[in-house]
This record gives structure tokens, sequence and C-alpha cells, in this order.
């Protein structure tokens, strides 16, 4: 089979950075298709999870100052699991060491002195000079890029490791643009750094990546997601409880079964599986080789309370039925994460932070409550206790919230660092009142599907890759969905000798760009090896300026060839444009069959 990454570098998808320099693991550059490629997965992205859910997107910084992360968690939590070779100093990561030896498949999950019993028990060797690593201490490894802010030692700041951060601490000015109603979702792409121990396989794990993520706030006492519009995706679930059974398998079922039995145990979640099912199909992800899978407890990130995994098998080499029906069969990598984050995040910055991450939600009616407070006299309280005086009035305010009847007694017992102290009732001033409320202010919890764009990307080239026989010759092409594919159409010439074909396939050109369309003209070589190009990188259509239709009489007209079929129909050339529309948004080159008849001279085999 075609190796991916060597046709992704001969073809410009992507390719390792600064080679001139040797290169530095775990940085790609897309090339020009690639980018193309990347930016169509990003554009589809945004219409389905910002367009067309009402969400709004933002656009915040990828450094940002220390406390941010002292407050999200980052700064204490983030990080994997690292052990050194004593030998050749490299360093490795302990957990996948772990997996590759063991039958262990989330080693993530497993406290580090488990970790190291395993290195021992199974004679765990550094991969990269075979020295065992047995004794060798595993430690924790934060993954966060430090910087500094500023001229001389600065402020220090990090690069974020996650786009979600410049959205929740946004959230005071967030809220007012969407009225102070919940519930609403924010959406950001864009880049996110980690300082990954051993990045792997291209662009599955790298220090620098794209994400795309949502940030959707809601009330959990009152906000439903709609869910009835994706109840009838069919999914395959792979929950923790299958996981941790040793004769569990997937659950095939539809999303809102899922949510009903309790399996998704949120229904935001549930939704957004539902939603990026289908968008994912939408953009070339194989469902045969997609999956939901659920994280047992100890993988789950600190500010996530249950967490669920859009995943895609990209070995390809499993066999189809063990795909179907073992979820050990095949190689399975994370696309998505969809954590209920709960109010963590928002908590967090407001304990932190300086601002209001609240929203003040009204109640149906209006409540009726008593109010307790104390007004403490402290000229009284100051003379007789000292320093204790601001403490001893903290507790009396405690004590009213929490006992307004022990006010009823002419004097109070209050208890500070572990000494107790009696306060005359009428020095507290503890007052009852009856107010009427409107609403209450709610801390609002959040649901997070974050996405992986390079990830999807590596994912919709290898699930798209094909070899086929096409006039008696091998060919390799990518089945791309025409709205990701890097190029929309390609215009040849059928030969360069002749100046009336060149001019009239400078102006298809000219008028297919002017209509929209992502062009590529190409004139080298004969018209097969052109055609093959062309596959290689997913362009659905080719259009051929020939003789025929030039001297055809009073309508000139040119051939438009079919990617996955190497099909073609001869079409006047005035309607190019809007018969490439039409076939590229409804994939309908049937139709076009139907109506123009195939083309019987088979040019890809010129
Ligand atoms: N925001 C989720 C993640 O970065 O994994």
């Amino acid at each position: 089979m075609t190796d991916l990454g060597e046709l992704a570098r001969r073809r410009g998808f992507y390719f390792g950075s600064v080679g001139a320099y040797g290169g530095v693991a775990g940085f790609y550059t897309y090339g020009p298709q690639g980018s193309s490629l990347k930016r169509n997965v990003e554009d589809a992205w945004r219409d389905r999870f910002t367009v067309r859910e009402g969400n709004h997107e933002v656009d915040a910084p990828t450094i940002m100052p220390e406390p941010v992360f002292e407050a999200s968690g980052h700064l204490d939590g983030f990080d994997d699991m690292l052990v050194e070779c004593g030998e050749c100093g490299e360093s490795h990561r302990a957990d996948h060491l772990i997996e590759d030896a063991t039958d262990v498949e989330e080693a993530e999950s497993l406290p580090i002195e488990e970790v190291e019993a395993l290195i021992r028990e199974h004679d765990v060797a550094c991969p990269t000079c075979g020295s065992p690593l047995a004794g060798q201490d595993v430690e924790d490894f934060n993954l966060m890029f430090e910087t500094s802010i500023g001229p001389g030692s600065g402020q220090p700041g990090y690069l974020r490791p996650e786009t979600a951060q410049g959205i929740f601490v946004e959230f005071p000015r967030l809220k007012e643009y969407a009225r102070n109603r919940l519930p609403f979702g924010v959406t950001q792409i864009g880049r996110a750094y980690r300082n990954e121990i051993s990045p792997r396989k291209g662009l599955v794990r790298t220090r620098e990546f794209t994400q795309a993520e949502l940030e959707q706030f809601v009330n959990p006492e009152r906000d439903e997601p709609p869910l009835d519009r994706v109840a009838d995706v069919e999914a395959r679930f792979y929950p923790a409880s299958e996981q941790e059974d040793p004769d569990g398998g997937y659950v095939r079922t539809t999303v809102g079964e899922a949510v009903e039995s309790g399996m998704v145990g949120d229904a935001w979640i549930g939704y957004y599986l539902g939603v990026a099912a289908r968008w994912y199909e939408r953009v070339g992800v194989d469902t045969d080789r997609f999956r939901f899978r659920q994280h047992l407890a100890g993988e789950r990130a600190h500010y996530a309370a249950d967490c669920w995994d859009a995943e895609s098998e990209i070995g390809g080499e499993a066999d189809a039925d063990d795909l179907a029906d073992d979820p050990t069969a095949g190689d399975w990598i994370e696309m998505a994460g969809f954590a209920y984050r709960g109010d963590y995040d928002l908590s967090k910055h407001a304990e932190y932070g300086d601002d209001d991450f609240t929203v003040f939600v009204e109640y149906d009616e209006p409540k009726t409550v008593e109010r307790t407070s104390v007004d403490p006299d402290m000229s009284t309280l100051g003379p007789e206790y000292g320093a204790k005086a601001a403490d001893i009035a903290a507790e009396l305010s405690a004590l009213a919230d929490r006992d307004p009847d022990a006010f009823e007694a002419d004097s109070v017992t209050v208890e500070v660092d572990g000494e107790t102290y009696e306060v005359e009732a009428d020095v507290a001033n503890f007052t009852r009142e009856t107010v009427t409320e409107q609403g209450e202010h709610v801390t609002p919890h959040v649901v997070e599907p974050s996405f992986g764009v390079d990830r999807t990307v590596y994912t919709v080239l290898e699930h798209a890759l094909r070899e086929d026989v096409v006039s008696g010759e091998p060919r390799t092409y990518l089945d791309l969905p025409p709205e990701v594919a890097p190029t929309d159409v390609a215009v040849f010439p059928l030969v360069t000798n002749v100046e009336t074909l060149v001019d009239a396939a400078d102006e298809v050109v000219r008028d297919l760009r002017e209509a929209g369309f992502a062009v590529d003209y190409d004139e080298s070589g004969s018209i097969g090896r052109r055609y093959r190009r062309q596959d290689e990188v997913g362009t659905p259509f080719c259009v051929t300026v020939d003789r025929d239709g030039l001297e055809g009489g009073n309508e000139r007209t040119a051939t438009i060839r079919d990617r996955d079929s190497a099909r073609q129909v001869r079409v006047p050339m005035a309607d190019l444009a809007d018969r490439l529309a039409t076939v590229r948004d409804d994939r309908s080159f049937d139709d076009l069959v139907a109506e123009f008849g195939e083309v019987e001279t088979d040019l890809s085999a010129q």
C-alpha cells in the first residue's frame, strides 16, 4: 500500500519542518495541498459548529500569563509520565512503553509506582539504545512551553496548551455579547502547544497543533440540548464499563438511546456526539473505522467529570470483521474529546481572577426568602479581642448563615483557631429580613467538544487513500469529499503546441476562478500523467480542452473527468462552472453521464 507520509511529502501535503537545519521533532509544515485541505476542514468545522449551531467565534492570544494556568490547573496537573534512559539519556513516555510491551491499553490512567513496577516486570528496554529501563524513576513532566513576557526577566507566561482557556478567561465579556442568557456557545480555531516527550506518527502527536474547540455554557438545572435533531444518528460506542470487562465489546446504538439509557451521562455530550458523527462522515472519515470511546476514570483530564473521545482507526491492516466487533483490533487515535468540564474552569478563574464569572438567571416566579446578616460593633470587639476581632466578626457572619437561631439567645459562641469566644448578641447586631428575589447568580457548566484539526486531516487522508487500476495502469488516488479537496478542478490543454488549445484552457481557468473554484492549471507531461498527479492529491474533477471541443461548430466544449470512476463527459464550455458546481455539491457524476453520455475516448490512457 502507498506510504501516506511519502505521498504527503512528495505532493505537498505536509513535511517535517526546518529540514535545512536538521529538522526538529514534533513540528510540521503544511505544503500548498495540505494547507488547503486543512483550511477546508476548518471551514467545514466552522460551518457546522459555529454557524449552524448559532455559536460565536473568538480569536484569543496564544500566550497568556502564569496566573491563568495556575487557576486552570495546567501548571500543577498537565503532566505526562517521563522515563529517561540511564544509558543514552533519551526521554520516553513511560505509559506508551507499557502499552507497547503489555496488554494494558490506557497506561496513563495508572499510578506512577504501578508503571515503574510494570517496567521492571516486563523488562522494558530503551527504544533508542536497548538498555533496560528497570530501576529508572518515572516522573511527571509538565507539557507546557514556558516563556517570558516583556524584556529582562519579564513576567512568566506559557504558550496555551488548549485554546479553551482563552475563552474561559474572557467569559465576563463574552456573556455580555450573549446578552447574559444561557445557554450559549463560543468557538475558537487556533494553535495550541504541548512539549510532547516523544512526538510520533507524523501529524498525530506534534508539539504545535491546531484545535477547533467549542465551549458550550449551560445552566445545568435548566438547559436542554435539541437532542431530537440527532437522536437517530447511529454510532459505535465503547463505554468505560465495556473496557473494564475482559469480554467487553462495542455497543451499537443511536445517540438518542445512548442518552436515554444513561450510557452517555449528559444530554449535551450526547447531542454533540451526534452532530460530530455526521460531521466526520461529511469530511470523509470512514464510519467503519470510527468509534466513540469513553475515558476510564484515571485517564480523564484534571478538569473533566466525564469524557468521550471520537477515535479513528489509522492502521488500515486489521481484518474488517475484527475491526467491526473486536475493540482491541486496529490502531486507534483520538481525534476529538467531548468533556463535561462542569463549573471547574469558571469557578477557578472566579477564585484567582478579579471579575464576575457568573450569569444572573431569573426565576420563573420571584421567590420570597429570608436573609440574615450581622454587623458586629468593632468598637467593642476591637478593644476586647485585639488581633482576633476580625476573625471573630467573620465567624459571626458565617454563623448567621449557618444557624440564625443561635442569635436568639443573649450571647453567641464562636470558635476561632480552637478557642471559643462568647459575644453578646447586641454586639453582633444580628438582623433578619424577608426579601423578594428575581433570580440568582449561576456559575455556568461547560460542555466542551474539542477537535484536533491535524489528526482529523491525517485521518481524512488515511481513509481517502485508494489504489486501483485504470486503463490497465495501477494508480493511487485520494477519494476526498469535494468539500475538503485542496483543488476543486484541474484544467489542461490536451497538447501545448497548439496555441488555440492553450488560449482556450487559459480562458477556462480564468472563468472557473472567477466563479470561485480553486483551480490548478497543468500543461506538463502527458495527459495521463497529469490525471495521475491530480488523482494523487484528490482533485475531484479535471477539465481537458482538446481539438474536438474547438472544432465542433458554434459551441465550444471541453471534457470533465471524474476522479473516482475516471469516466468523462463532454459539456459546453459556457456551462462548465454551473455543471461543476452541481456535481461538486451533490457528487452526482452519474447525472452528467446520463445527460451528456460518456466520452468513449479514454484520454486517461494517453
Ligand atoms: N481542551 C481540551 C484539550 O485541549 O484537550
